[in-house]
């Protein structure tokens, strides 16, 4: 029985996804000893983890060294799924032309279908719009298995802050299932690996419930993100007003504003919503403008940039910028929606000549539209910051050298409040 290879770690699991989410999910269930198959259609990606060798700033060398083959096997060979008894799929769920893009999730379900057998346990973990479960996994597998009887479907979404120090076994969990057995297998599982597993009564419930911690967010930050424009035309400086705020003991969470959003998931999680409300004829409309506010931001900033140098009887065009950070959060490498290529587009196309540089990315990989290509960090020597006319701090890694870039840089965009309260006239708070 499933249930009692789960509870003596007998069952065998397969992630698909070896990325920010599923490659740390396979190091959690083989360090609890359970036997973990990691499924990735990326050759590159296979071949680093064969050879013990990390693709993220999250996961180091030393816990894929930790593992031997008996524990984690990275593979694409699908045929292997009839020897799983559980799934967990980790796949990525963005927008394309602004609409929910299923197709990983819809291409892997298509291509596996033909190997899932009776007593299988598939968990969804990816992010996306209530009923995404029910339409895009229950109801394709219902001719073939009786689910909740003979074959287990369950949803728990993922919650992880990707650089964030946090024990992870201390996030709280939620998981739903289409029956009381799916439930309880599904608690079970996650229970080996997190310390509170909330059950939520409804699959829809817990797919909602995801939704609204990251709609949640992004509203926050875009409500800051207007406030710190308004407080920039009064000379306020906002940063000092959250300090302030933050110190009410109730009713009060404090958010920073900064350049914009990035990263899979506050940018792109609530326009699953927005569509999936479209479709019951509900405009979001908190969504919707808490969004058009974080997309304006780079614009923002670049317009800002322009504005200090109009005011001081110069011009931007022809200026030599270096952006200081590209990662769209601190401490990690992760460049998806980064609002530093917004950035770095729109100070190329006022003639600015850009470079970066960022400790956790050699290299800008190519990202949607954006015309520059084959950028490479440079090393932030005193040399190098001394060269630039300005520099623009967008993301406010703990590995960059704050003494040495406020001694040498000429001029400082700060987007992040990085350089603090700092007087030096140098530093200009965006
Ligand atoms: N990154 C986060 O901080 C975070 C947090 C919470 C939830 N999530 C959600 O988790 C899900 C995964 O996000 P992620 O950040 O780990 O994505 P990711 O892009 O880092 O990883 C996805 C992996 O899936 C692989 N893949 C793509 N197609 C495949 C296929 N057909 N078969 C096998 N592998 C395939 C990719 O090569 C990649 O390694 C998304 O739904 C996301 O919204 C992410």
């Amino acid at each position: 029985m499933l249930l009692n290879k789960i509870l003596e770690k007998k069952s065998k699991i397969g992630v698909f996804g070896l990325g920010y989410i599923g490659l740390p999910r396979c190091i959690q269930f083989a360090k609890k000893n359970f036997k973990v198959l990691g499924f990735d259609n990326d050759r590159k990606k296979l071949e680093k983890l064969k050879n013990k060798k990390s693709y993220l700033t999250t996961v180091q060398n030393k816990d894929l060294i930790a593992l031997n083959k008996s524990k984690f096997f990275p593979t694409n060979d699908l045929k292997l799924v009839k020897t799983l008894d559980i799934i967990i799929i980790c796949l990525p769920t963005p927008l394309k032309n602004n609409k929910p893009d299923l197709s990983y999730l819809r291409k892997t379900l298509k291509s596996i279908i033909q190997y899932l057998k009776e007593d299988q346990l598939i968990v969804l973990e990816s992010t996306s719009y209530p009923g995404t479960t029910e339409e895009e996994i229950i109801r394709p597998l219902k001719s073939k298995f009786k689910i909740g009887k003979n074959f287990f479907i369950c949803f728990s979404p993922e919650r992880d802050d990707p650089g964030r120090l946090i024990d992870t076994y201390k996030i709280n969990r939620l998981i739903s299932g289409k029956s009381s057995k799916c439930k309880n297998l599904g608690s079970k599982l996650y229970k080996q690996i997190f310390k509170n597993v909330k059950i939520m009564n409804t699959i829809e419930e817990a797919e909602m419930s995801k939704i609204y911690e990251n709609v949640y967010r992004a509203i926050n930050i875009g409500l800051v993100n207007e406030l710190k424009k308004i407080c920039h035309k009064m000379n306020i400086d906002f940063f000092k007003v959250i300090e302030g705020a933050k110190t009410k003991p109730y009713g009060f969470k404090a958010f920073y504003p900064g350049p914009g959003l990035g990263g899979h998931c506050i940018p792109i999680d609530p326009f699953y919503l927005t569509w999936k409300a479209k479709k019951f004829g509900i405009t979001s409309k908190f969504i919707e403008l808490s969004g058009e506010i974080n997309n304006s931001m780079p614009n923002w900033i670049v317009l800002n940039i322009e504005k200090y140098f109009k005011n001081t009887k110069s011009q931007i065009k022809n200026k030599k910028a270096l952006i200081l950070g590209v990662a769209y959060k601190k401490n990690i490498n992760d460049t998806r929606e980064a609002p530093s290529l917004k950035i770095i587009d729109l100070l190329i196309k006022k003639k600015c000549k850009v470079h970066y540089s960022d400790p956790y990315i050699k290299k800008l990989k190519k990202f949607r539209n954006y015309k520059f290509q084959n950028l490479k960090s440079i090393n932030l020597s005193k040399k190098n910051l001394k060269f630039y006319d300005f520099v623009v701090l967008v993301t406010d890694h703990d590995k960059f050298d704050k003494k040495k870039i406020l001694n040498n840089a000429k001029l400082i965009f700060d987007t992040r409040n990085f350089f603090k309260f700092n007087k030096s006239d140098k530093v200009i708070s965006l």
